[in-house]
């Protein structure tokens, strides 16, 4: 089993000692639950709810970040404290070229360069191009808006994307939930199958009574990994309705993207991704954004797909909620135990060899072998 501390680590923490004791492994990782992964793209908000001339204030890894669209469509990113008395820029005005600050009503661009002070008189020179707040790389993929967090942004790494959609048409939907733990807690629970029978056991998906053995194959990919395309178990009733047709592929990315595709003879039909945002220490972002390929239906499908979605993970946020009862007095916990928390203890390894990587300005080298996981539930 790998235990955890939660003392006060701020910076990537050591690699742990890894010790074999016949089917478990020993792993202490240090540091759960106190830092965030920087130089990575975080999701920030779905593209959808950022129309031309729109912004929108978010906080992200603790710090106030304007996200808005310019009048041509480009989705950009600020730091969202205004340079000359703090004021948030959001609460101003954005008319889709400058925001202006309502306190003074400085004009700022979308790069962050001032643009305008309106309290200076005649002869009164001051190179207003030299004032700036900061601003974000921020780009916009498969309807998805992402902010760029960390200072590394000579060489940016790849946008995340949802997997199976190339060169298919789709719709799409996202629904946004605040999870009351650190983003740590918060994957870990994403990618833990040891909870779902006890979590999710709702009618229409599964319950603990058909708890079962599973075997997955598991390939690195990314700076994640892959569990490799198989049949889904036929535990729940969606699936036992869909037949012996369906594959499905799953994976993980950091920072802290759960990624699931299923196909109908070959072909893509349903696209998942969950992403999870700090928003500080405590609280994060979790959105879910559903992708499908049967076009004309979204009017129907998206409130049907919405309220599972939304039932489904609210009843992760519940439990989450409880957790978070327990983080408080700061316990030492055993945190994941092989195997059916190993994914949990490859995003640790994975998210310290990302942070030690943009550290020592290398690639990422990831750190998982190819393994067969065993589990039950
Ligand atoms: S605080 Fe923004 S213009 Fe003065
Ligand atoms: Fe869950």
């Amino acid at each position: 089993m790998f235990t955890t501390t939660r003392n006060s680590d701020t910076a990537p923490p050591p690699q742990g000692e890894h010790e074999t004791t016949g089917v478990a492994a020993k792993e202490k990782v240090t540091g759960v639950g106190t830092w965030f992964l920087r130089n990575i793209w975080y999701y920030a908000v779905p593209g959808k709810k950022l129309r031309p001339g729109q912004m929108v204030a978010k906080t992200i890894l603790g710090e106030p970040i304007l996200i808005g669209r310019d009048r041509t469509g480009k989705p950009f990113a600020l730091k969202d404290i205004c340079p000359h008395q703090a004021v948030p820029l959001s609460k101003g005005r954005f008319d889709g070229c400058e925001v202006e600050c309502c306190f003074h009503g400085w004009r700022f661009d979308t790069a962050g360069i001032c643009t305008a002070i309106p309290s200076l008189a005649s002869g009164q020179d001051l190179k207003i191009c030299n004032i700036k707040t900061q601003s974000y790389p921020c780009t916009e993929h498969q309807g998805c808006v992402w902010v760029f967090m960390g200072d590394r942004t000579d060489s940016l790494p790849d946008v995340p994307c949802a997997p199976g959609l190339e060169g298919v048409s789709y719709d799409q939907s996202t629904v946004t939930l605040l999870i009351p733990t650190h983003i740590d807690y918060a994957t870990a629970a994403l990618i833990d199958p040891a909870h779902v029978p006890y979590v999710h056991n709702a009618w229409w998906w599964r319950s603990t009574r058909n708890m079962r053995e599973k075997v997955k194959r598991y390939v690195p990919e990314g700076n994640g990994w892959t569990m490799v395309r198989h049949q889904p178990s036929k535990h729940s009733i969606a699936f036992q309705l869909l037949g012996n047709h369906i594959e499905t592929e799953i994976s993980f990315r950091l920072p802290g993207i759960r990624r699931e595709y299923l196909t109908f003879g070959g072909r893509t039909f349903l696209s998942g991704m969950s992403t999870l945002t700090p928003i500080d220490e405590t609280h994060t972002e979790l959105n879910h954004t559903t992708f499908w390929t049967v076009r004309g239906l979204a009017p129907v499908l998206t409130p049907v797909i919405n309220y599972f979605v939304r039932e489904f993970l609210g009843q992760d946020q519940r439990i989450a909620r409880m957790q978070e009862i327990g983080l408080r007095c700061d316990p030492n916990l055993i945190m994941t135990i092989k195997d059916a928390g190993t994914p949990g203890h490859w995003y640790f390894l994975c998210k310290k060899e990302w942070a030690l990587a943009t550290s020592e300005g290398r690639e990422f080298v990831n750190p998982i072998k190819e393994s067969i996981l065993r589990w039950r539930s």
